[in-house]
């Protein structure tokens, strides 16, 4: 298990969630109540992450095998893990990651089928066994997705190019894992408005902050 005194903060959600936009939100708000942030992305957030990251979404390797590709994701994962998260974790810091095992269980091991005992069991190996203490669910129907996706006219990666099916084993996948990791998950349905999404992230957050403070977590 990896020692940490800081706090572990993961997004997770379909494509056009509105993941991106909450992470800014919530990294400007800590950093201007004085707190020391750290934000990070999957996958990607190194040097090597980001040269994994382009194999991965590059629309040209249509025909990377399902194993390899989740290979590819543990291994930026356990780069950015390494190098980035539990160093500043272990200085007190927050880390907030957009992304990370959780997007392995339900993209890899739901949606392409591989199994989530075993991504789970690969992805503790590959981070020495570090959970988040928060992880904030998005969760939006594909539909609104897609039309999120198609009004900010953003093109496509190789995984978004998947075929409706899979994208909603991933929402019904992200609700299963969600329930049961209840201590962890916060579940937020992603319609609500921008402010009200965000006030459920800062009061969950803010909360954590002060438990961490009064000692009931650590
Ligand atoms: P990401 O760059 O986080 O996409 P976005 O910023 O648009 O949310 O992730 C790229 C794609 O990779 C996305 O479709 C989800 C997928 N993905 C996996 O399939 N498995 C993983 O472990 C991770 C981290 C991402």
């Amino acid at each position: 298990m990896v020692m940490k005194k800081g706090l572990f903060i993961t997004f997770e959600g379909l494509d056009g969630s509105g993941k991106t936009t909450q992470i800014k939100l919530l990294d400007s708000y800590l950093k201007g109540e004085g707190f020391d942030v750290i934000l990070t992305r999957e996958p990607g957030g190194t040097e090597i992450g980001r040269k994994i990251r382009e194999i991965l979404l590059d629309k040209k390797n249509q025909d990377i095998s399902h194993k390899t590709e989740t290979f590819l994701f543990l291994a930026s994962r356990a780069e950015l893990t390494s190098k980035v998260i539990v160093p500043a974790l272990g200085e007190g810091k927050i880390v907030i990651c957009d992304r990370f095992f959780d997007s392995t269980l339900v993209y890899q091991g739901i949606a392409r089928g591989l199994g989530v005992e075993e991504i789970l069991e690969m992805s503790l190996w590959a981070t020495d066994g570090l959970v988040p203490d928060i992880t904030f669910l998005l969760s939006m129907k594909v539909s609104r997705c897609d039309k999120r996706i198609k009004e900010a006219n953003r093109k496509k990666d190789r995984i978004e190019m998947e075929e409706n099916n899979f994208k909603e084993k991933i929402y019904k996948g992200y609700l299963d894992i969600a329930s049961k990791n209840k201590e962890r998950f916060v579940v937020i349905d992603a319609e609500k408005s921008i402010g009200d999404i965000f006030e459920e992230i800062k009061s969950r957050v803010l909360k954590h902050l002060k438990d961490i403070e009064s000692g009931i977590v650590k």
